[in-house]
């Protein structure tokens, strides 16, 4: 079938024959099926679905767009984890370095930020120095020597969703449940994983809004790992107000180094460990989720979690003194504080989507493909929801370079926070677990 004839196809709600599909995935990764039409289809999908057979023939042609690594070479269960995406989300930063420091062997491939969320690679970048462009050869060697490799999508692994990634960020097709689950899957079944963990964000930060949504999507991702032989946990986690107090590429990495400390905020903390400990089962290091947290809470103690940090930033040619000394990471020129509470009271909502335009509208995510982005930008939430707040208070405070964007940057943080006498009721980090 010709490319127009499937987006036509697609568009007026047919279902789409796997060798079809399976060609304008190969054809869009070789460059012969041009952006356009790949954003048409993209759009069609995104109001029409993709049935299960679909599903499955678009997740595998995304997978064989690229090489599947064999990480056979590596003793024990190597064991990723993946978040559909919210902000302040630097789980990923924390998180691998625990795991690996348990003995969990822990290849990642993670993504640039997209739409209003943040991305682990554009995060780990702002380490000076730090490679994420690193050959499949050496991939497998520092998962086998170090136990943690933390690499972009590359040409060689699952390309085609490194292309439609990029595409799919500014062609508003991310939140779609299929596009989000072959995305996600394609690139970890991959890297060379025998389980993976995945963080289902629900809530206004999220893609996926309400927690029945968030739902299909976990079961959609797990399906697709059983197909092929992995075994696949979700976690439901809140995301409606960002995880932590930092939101902007350096000083995310400043908290998750924190978080290795102990010293960072509970919530953050509490997602890492719910997250790692499952890691740890998955990868037969604790016979239960109790077990794990107390090794969890060991590596943390005695300083090991830190130090395998280190050492993944030293092997990955990034520069381990930015781990200790944080004036070494990239550090803006100028901070404000925003949003005056317009009562006394509390902080009772937080739109986590509009704090996460706002942070791309300052330069720590992307308008376009293209765009640069600046590590050294974004905020320090000075008071999350249910905290206490005095009328005229400021709630957030803005880490900038360029003052240009910071009027728009002000107006939308400021239309995101809402004020009110009464704490809200406090709600559970971690929703549900499925597997
Ligand atoms: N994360 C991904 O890797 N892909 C998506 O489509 C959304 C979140």
């Amino acid at each position: 079938m010709r490319p127009y004839e499937l987006i036509k196809a697609k568009r007026d709600g047919q279902r789409l024959a796997p060798e079809d599909i399976r060609a304008f995935i190969e054809a869009y990764t070789s460059g012969q099926v041009p952006d356009y039409q790949m954003s048409a289809l993209c759009m069609a999908v995104f109001f029409r679905g993709l049935d299960s057979v679909e599903l499955s023939a678009w997740a595998q042609a995304m997978l064989r767009s690229g090489e599947v690594v064999d990480l056979s070479d590596t003793p024990g269960v190597k064991v990723d984890k993946h978040s559909t995406g919210g902000v302040g989300d630097k789980v990923s930063v924390s998180l691998a370095p625990l795991a690996a420091a348990c003995g969990v062997p822990v290849p990642m491939i993670s993504g640039r930020g997209l739409g209003h969320t943040g991305g682990t690679v554009d995060k780990l970048l702002s380490i000076p120095g730090f490679r994420m462009d690193v050959p499949v050869p050496e991939y497998r060697r520092l998962v086998r020597e170090v136990g943690c490799c933390l690499i972009s999508q590359t040409e060689a692994i699952a390309p085609a969703d490194k292309k439609l990634y990029a595409l799919r960020d500014v062609t508003a097709t991310v939140d779609c449940i299929p596009l989000i689950a072959s995305s996600i899957m394609s690139k970890k079944l991959a890297e060379g994983i025998d389980a993976l963990v995945l963080d289902v964000k629900v809530g206004s930060g999220a893609f996926m809004k309400k927690v029945e949504d968030a739902r299909t999507l976990a079961r959609t991702m797990i399906g697709i790992g059983a197909e092929m032989g992995r075994k696949v946990t979700a976690l439901l986690t809140d995301m409606n107000q960002p995880l932590g107090r930092a939101v902007g590429n350096a000083l995310e990495i400043v908290e998750a180094v924190e978080m290795l400390h102990g010293r960072a905020p509970a919530d953050y903390t509490e997602a890492t460990m719910a997250l790692t400990a499952e890691m740890l089962v998955l990868g037969r290091k604790a016979a239960s989720i109790a077990e794990a947290r107390s090794m969890l809470e060991k590596v943390i103690a005695d300083g090991s979690a830190v130090r395998k940090l280190k050492e993944i930033v030293q092997a990955q040619g990034g520069d381990p003194r930015a781990i200790d000394d944080y004036t070494r990471l990239p550090q803006a020129r100028s901070t404000v504080d925003v949003v005056l509470a317009s009562q006394d009271g509390f902080v009772t909502v937080i739109d986590t989507e509009a704090v996460g335009l706002a942070a791309v509208a300052l330069g720590a995510g992307r308008q376009r493909v293209d765009s640069l982005i600046d590590p050294a930008v974004g905020f320090t939430l000075l008071r999350k929801e249910g905290e206490s707040v005095k009328a005229g208070e400021p709630v957030v405070r803005v880490h900038y370079n360029d003052p240009a964007p910071l009027e728009e940057v002000k107006a939308r943080l400021t239309r995101a926070y809402q004020f009110g006498p009464q704490a809200p009721a406090p709600r559970p980090l971690v929703i549900e677990r499925l597997e």
